[in-house]
């Protein structure tokens, strides 16, 4: 996917944020000049455009705007912050304080934003498609929160763009206390509204039984995929459903190391 880089029409003269991130990414910029979207993309023969707005990337691809937002996140802690429960996410990983954390598949962040709000330990999160990984680290890295304990969480993330199998090969054994896998659902569930432009953008391929292996190698105390409990991927990949999740449609699967 070709990405071009602008600003908008009003601040059309790039700062500093821009240079760095232009320095980073390696994108082109082109200069806005007043011109649409959709105008600038077809002369460049490009497939999406970041526009920097606000001081954060926001991706344009085909009618859908993608960029970073916590809200997800910000929600599941607060409910546990409130003490509306514990998060599900958190108890099927068993995070505990200082726990490290290795995001197999960042998304938009908010299952590794969670993670580093309970763990405050350290927090890897790998993403293998370029736009959603710009985007998401950019805006993780510019947030800014008067909540300084999601401020904290968010910047403890380290974000990587790699595909996780060639990253976790690579891992000595037990590197990291829980690896955590969330891949995009066999089926989609199309009442998902707010990850339709994630899905124009990820990588969609099942997670394979190497990488769960090279996981369970590299893991010192769980390893757990999230998935649709009747999409078979649990059986598939040798994982226990973890109790309570069975009346959900959503379930995470757990292998423990011993
Ligand atoms: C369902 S989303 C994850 C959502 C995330 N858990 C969250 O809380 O926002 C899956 C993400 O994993 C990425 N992905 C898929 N396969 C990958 C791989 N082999 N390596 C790294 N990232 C991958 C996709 O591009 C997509 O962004």
């Amino acid at each position: 996917m070709k990405i071009i880089v602008t600003t908008t029409q009003s601040k059309d003269i790039p700062d500093e944020n821009i240079k760095l991130f232009l320095e980073d990414s390696g994108l082109t910029y082109i200069p806005r000049q007043r011109k649409s979207l959709p105008a600038l993309t077809a002369e460049n023969g490009a497939d999406a455009v970041i526009v920097w707005e606000d001081g954060r990337p926001l991706l344009y691809v085909d009618d859908q705007k993608f960029f970073f937002h916590p809200s997800m996140a910000k929600n599941r802690i607060s409910g546990m912050r409130h003490g509306l429960g514990y998060d599900v996410m958190a108890k099927a990983c068993g995070i505990e304080t200082g726990d490290s954390f290795l995001d197999c598949t960042l998304g938009m962040g908010a299952d590794a934003i969670v993670a580093s709000y309970l763990s405050g330990g350290k927090i890897v999160g790998l993403e293998k498609s370029p736009g959603i990984y710009h985007v998401i680290k950019w805006g993780m890295r510019n947030y800014r929160s008067r909540m300084n304990w999601l401020e904290d969480a968010i910047h403890r993330i380290r974000v990587i763009p790699q595909d996780h199998l060639d990253f976790l090969k690579e891992l000595p054994e037990h590197s990291f206390d829980i690896i955590y896998f969330d891949p995009m659902f066999r089926k989609p569930l199309l009442s998902s509204q707010p990850l339709a432009p994630l899905r124009l953008l990820a990588d969609p391929a099942p997670l394979s039984p190497e990488a769960v292996s090279e996981a369970c190698r590299a893991a010192r105390k769980r390893v757990v995929m999230k998935e649709l409990v009747t999409s078979g991927e649990f059986e598939r990949l040798g994982f226990k459903l973890y109790p309570g999740s069975k009346h959900n449609r959503i379930g995470y699967g757990y292998i423990d190391i011993d």
